[in-house]
This record gives structure tokens, C-alpha cells and sequence, in this order.
């Protein structure tokens, strides 16, 4: 596996598989990698010929008091965990490479609607900082099919209406969670958590599980459920950010009788700020 920093090198590069017909797969990842990202690399494998990943932390999605700075940049790991998942190149650009004219005053990419709620509103500027390098990433790499984890659900479905609405020709796919033994969805953040914080952290996955158990035997009342789940993360010591039943298309107002749902979380234990969902399909 050969590892470019630059835009020109990953252009050659791609070129010659190009020319001889190869269909490309693509997999964007801000490194640190874990058994989540290199199951993306392998679906990846086997629906195209040839896999590009790209190792970036992203300056542009990241808040003002958000932890860009501690990130945690594991290159070298990453590269070998890479290249024994199957992937033939790696592209490992600078900050300046990626964003040659600044990143003020740039054009950007937005997908209103879908942005403005949940991580949207948590995270201001978060999805245009997300479409924005994804689309960026795209036009370098021009992928045939590009793939992303359901542990960021709503970010992939950002990802999807930006490629459609675009008219970018490039499949977009959706790899499902991977999880520690103990349910805690796999993440690059996860390393942040003390030990005690550790031992709480499967609580997230539990109360989504709990209220997936009750949309299943057939309680429809939204609200009260996700009042319970949210009340019973805060007296394990979790702070709340949200935790809401959605429609699974929309991420709108969840429909008693719909094409299922999903769970969406949001939480901090700590200092550390999780993620997860959990999706319950309709019968
Ligand atoms: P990052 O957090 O590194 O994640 C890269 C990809 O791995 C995303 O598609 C994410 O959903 C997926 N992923 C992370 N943890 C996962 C898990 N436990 N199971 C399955 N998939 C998982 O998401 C980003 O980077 C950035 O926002 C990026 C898209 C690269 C743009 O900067």
C-alpha cells in the first residue's frame, strides 16, 4: 500500500488503475483507526477493484472549544491497520494542501434541513464542515462508490442528499456499527474516557436497546419514552443532550405507523462527548 500526501500524487496514482477500467472504492476517515473504519475498507474491497482510504483531521467541522487540537493522529498505526485490511492507497494531506486558499472566506458545501437538527444544532457548523471536505474528498479521489458508518447516521444521510443533490456519481454506502463486547459503539473518542467512565459508557447502548424493546412491543407514545431513556442516562451520571425517536428518512417527527425508526443519542460522560443509534425497522 503506498501512502500521498498530496493531491498530485493521488492523481496519478488513481489514474493508472483509470485507464485499465478499475472500479474505485473510497473510504474518508479522520484516522485513529479501529475495527469500525477497516470494516468500511472492507466493504469497500468487495465492491470495487481497487480502495482508497483517507486519513484528515478535518480543522473545518470542529467547534472553537471542540478538541481539534487533542484529536488523537496515529498515522503510522494507522497505516499498517490499513494495509492489512486490504486498502492499496492511503491519502494523508496536510491542512494546507486540502484548504490551499484558507479556510475563510471559501466556498463550502450546505445541505439545509437535514444539518439544522440534532448534531446540527449541538454542533453549529458541524455538517457544512462535514459536506464540505466529503465533497472536496470526492472530487479528488472521484470515487465509484464511497463508504460510511451508520454510527454517524445522521452524517451519512448528509453525505447521501449532498451526492444526489449534486449529481455526484458516486454510490454511497452504509457500513452498520461496529461495538465493543459491551455494546459501546467503537470511536476514536472513546480513548478519552477514564476507567470509571468506561464502565458507565454501554449505558448509551442500553437505553437505546431499551426503548428499541418497547417501540417493538408496541408503544407509540414518543415523548414519554424518550423522557424515561434521557432520565435514566442522567442518574447513571451521563449529561443529556438528546435522545429522540425520528423518522429514519427525514430524521422529522417520528410516524406511529411509518417505515420504522431510529433511536438517536447524544451525551456527555465527563469531558467526553458520545454519539450512538440504534435503527428498529418496521415489520
Ligand atoms: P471518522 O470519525 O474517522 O469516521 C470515519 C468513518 O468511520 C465514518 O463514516 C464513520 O461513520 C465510520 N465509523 C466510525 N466509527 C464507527 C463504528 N463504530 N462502526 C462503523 N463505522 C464507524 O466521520 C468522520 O471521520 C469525518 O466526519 C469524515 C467523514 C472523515 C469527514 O471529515
Amino acid at each position: 500500500m503506498k501512502t500521498v500526501h498530496t493531491v498530485a500524487e493521488l492523481r496519478r496514482e488513481i489514474a493508472q488503475w483509470r485507464k485499465s477500467g478499475e472500479r474505485l472504492g473510497f473510504v474518508p476517515t479522520m484516522g485513529n483507526l479501529h475495527a469500525g473504519h477497516l470494516e468500511l475498507v472492507a466493504r469497500a474491497r468487495s465492491e470495487t477493484d481497487r480502495v482508497v482510504a483517507s486519513v484528515f483531521v478535518n480543522p473545518l467541522q470542529f467547534g472553537p472549544t471542540e478538541d481539534f487540537d487533542r484529536y488523537p493522529r496515529t498515522l503510522s498505526d494507522d497505516r499498517i491497520k490499513l494495509e492489512a485490511a486490504g486498502c492499496d492507497l492511503l491519502f494523508a494531506p496536510s491542512v494546507d494542501e486540502m484548504y490551499p486558499h484558507g479556510r475563510s472566506g471559501i466556498a463550502r458545501v450546505s445541505v439545509p434541513g437535514i444539518s439544522e437538527v440534532l448534531e446540527g444544532q449541538f454542533r453549529p457548523g458541524f455538517f457544512e464542515g462535514v459536506a464540505t471536505v466529503v465533497s472536496i474528498l470526492f472530487h479528488q479521489v472521484q470515487p465509484d462508490v464511497a463508504v460510511f458508518g451508520r454510527k454517524d447516521y445522521q452524517q451519512y444521510l448528509v453525505v447521501r442528499r449532498m451526492a444526489a443533490e449534486l449529481h455526484m456519481p458516486i454510490t454511497v454506502l452504509a457500513n452498520p456499527t461496529q461495538r465493543e463486547p459491551d455494546g459501546l459503539a467503537m470511536s476514536s473518542r472513546n480513548q478519552y474516557l477514564s476507567s470509571d467512565e468506561r464502565k458507565l459508557a454501554p449505558g448509551l447502548y442500553r437505553a437505546l436497546s431499551a426503548v428499541a424493546q418497547r417501540l417493538r412491543s408496541g408503544e407509540r407514545d414518543f415523548g414519554v419514552l424518550e423522557r424515561e431513556a434521557s432520565g435514566v442516562l442522567d442518574r447513571q451520571g451521563f449529561r443529556t443532550q438528546y435522545l429522540v425517536v425520528r423518522d429514519p428518512e427525514s430524521l422529522g417527527p417520528a410516524k406511529p405507523d411509518g417505515t420504522g425508526w431510529v433511536v438517536l443519542v447524544a451525551a456527555h460522560l465527563g469531558r467526553t462527548r458520545l454519539i450512538d443509534n440504534l435503527e428498529i425497522p418496521a415489520d
